[in-house]
This record gives structure tokens, C-alpha cells and sequence, in this order.
């Protein structure tokens, strides 16, 4: 089985793409920068693509034999006289790597959304949602991961919030908000986000409380 993971070099992208080879699969990564600078034995078995996911000729050729793509390419942070928005990382690049993925008759697509977001980042989450809709009129069996805050060893300050977040849940006044972004370990996310790859029986939005279903149903 081939699963293709968009951003596999990021924080999630490079649990699932780990996960990914130590579950049997062959795995393919894209991102500019391509291979990452960590010494672990799974990375040489990763083959590394560096390309611009908006320069589909330069990598979608690695979508053939695919049986699942996982989209984790976003940002959280806009920086518009550089062209980058959220319209074009979140909404966009999902977009074409889900007409990509059909093209080549991939049949599962799997994408790294959002549970929600403050005001002040409302554009992050609608390009998301809009993603999310677009990506669900195509003909193939599409996933809507919802994760909250994710943490993990690789991204040491995730680690601090995290905990700050899970003290806060006890506090009734902050309850709701951290409810709405429960901090989840990346290596459950990655977890989830392989089971949705290669198991029909799931399709549509798994959110926080899915993932966490999950994850438990997962040997
Ligand atoms: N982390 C969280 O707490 C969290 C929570 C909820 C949802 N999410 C969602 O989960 C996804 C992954 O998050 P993350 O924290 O893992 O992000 P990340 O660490 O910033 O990883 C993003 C990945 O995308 C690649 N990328 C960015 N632009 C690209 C382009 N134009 N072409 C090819 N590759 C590109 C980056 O590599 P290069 O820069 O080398 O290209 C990197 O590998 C995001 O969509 C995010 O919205 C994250």
C-alpha cells in the first residue's frame, strides 16, 4: 500500500509519515524543503519530494499506484504582501492535491483541517471549511480531521500549553473555550489520520472527540 503525505515534513506530516513506515506502507512526502534534518532509522525509508504544492507538473507524478493521500500542508499565520494567505494554504493547496489525487484515480483523501478558531483568525478557518466543501464534491472518499491544539516533542512549546491547557480545563470559566481546542498528542492525530487513509468504513468530519474514539480502536 503507498500513501503520499503532503507536508510531511512538518509536525503532524512527519508522525504520520513515521507511523506510515512502521506500519509496512511506502511512503511519499511532499515539500519544498523535502528531507528533513533528523537521524532516525524511518527517514532514509521515506522517499523525500522537494516541490511546491502549487507546482502540481514538478511532483503529482508520485500520486500513481497511490492508495491514499494525506493533505497536512496550512498555516496559521497570514503574510499577504507575500502572497501568502489563508485562501491559497488552506483552502487551495488542498484543493489541488484533491483534483490531483482523482486524476490519478487515488480514491482516499484525507485532510488536516481545524476544530475551530478565535476571531481574530477567522480567514483561517473559513478557508478551511471551504476546503473542507469543495474537497467533499469530489468523487472520492474524503476525511475532515478537526483536530484542537496538537503537541508534541518536536515542537517543545506545545508541550508547556499543552499542560497549561489541560490545568485550565479544570477551571469552569475556561472550560468551554479549551473544550472547543482540547489539546490532543500529535502521535494520536497521526494515528487517526492513518486509519481514515485505509479504512472504508470511515468518511465525513472526525473531530475531537472522533479522534480520541479513534485512537482507542486503534492495534
Ligand atoms: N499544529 C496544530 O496544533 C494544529 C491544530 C489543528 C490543525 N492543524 C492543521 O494541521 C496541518 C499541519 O500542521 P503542522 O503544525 O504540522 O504544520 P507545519 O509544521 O507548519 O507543517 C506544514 C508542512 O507543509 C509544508 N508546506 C508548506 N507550504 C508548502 C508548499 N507551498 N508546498 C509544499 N509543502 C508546503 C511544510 O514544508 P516546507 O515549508 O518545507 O514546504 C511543512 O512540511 C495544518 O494544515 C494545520 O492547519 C494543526
Amino acid at each position: 500500500m503507498k500513501l503520499l503525505v503532503t507536508g510531511g515534513s512538518g509536525f503532524i506530516g512527519l508522525e504520520i509519515c513515521k507511523l506510515a513506515i512502521m506500519e509496512g506502507y511506502a511512503v511519499v512526502s511532499i515539500s519544498r524543503s523535502g528531507r528533513p534534518n533528523i537521524h532516525e532509522d524511518w527517514v532514509d525509508q521515506v522517499e523525500w519530494v522537494s516541490a511546491d504544492i502549487f507546482e502540481p507538473t514538478r511532483w503529482k507524478t508520485h500520486l500513481s499506484d497511490c492508495d491514499a493521500v494525506i493533505h497536512t500542508i496550512g498555516i496559521l499565520r497570514e503574510r499577504k504582501k507575500e502572497g501568502i494567505t489563508f485562501e491559497k494554504w488552506n483552502c487551495k493547496s488542498a484543493v489541488v492535491t484533491a483534483e490531483c489525487a482523482q486524476t490519478f484515480q487515488v480514491k482516499n483523501f484525507i485532510f488536516l483541517s481545524a476544530s475551530s478558531a478565535p476571531a481574530i483568525l477567522s480567514g483561517y478557518i473559513k478557508a478551511k471549511r471551504r476546503a473542507e466543501q469543495d474537497i467533499a464534491s469530489l468523487p472520492l472518499r474524503s476525511v475532515f480531521l478537526r483536530p484542537g491544539f496538537v503537541y508534541g516533542f518536536h515542537r517543545p512549546l506545545s508541550l508547556a500549553i499543552a499542560i497549561l491547557m489541560r490545568i485550565g480545563y479544570f477551571l469552569p470559566f475556561l472550560r468551554g473555550f479549551i473544550k472547543t481546542y482540547y489539546p490532543l498528542p500529535v502521535k494520536m492525530v497521526a494515528q487517526t489520520a492513518l486509519q481514515a487513509a485505509f479504512r472504508d468504513d470511515i468518511s465525513g468530519i472526525i473531530d475531537i472527540e472522533g479522534i480520541k474514539r479513534l485512537t482507542t480502536s486503534y492495534s
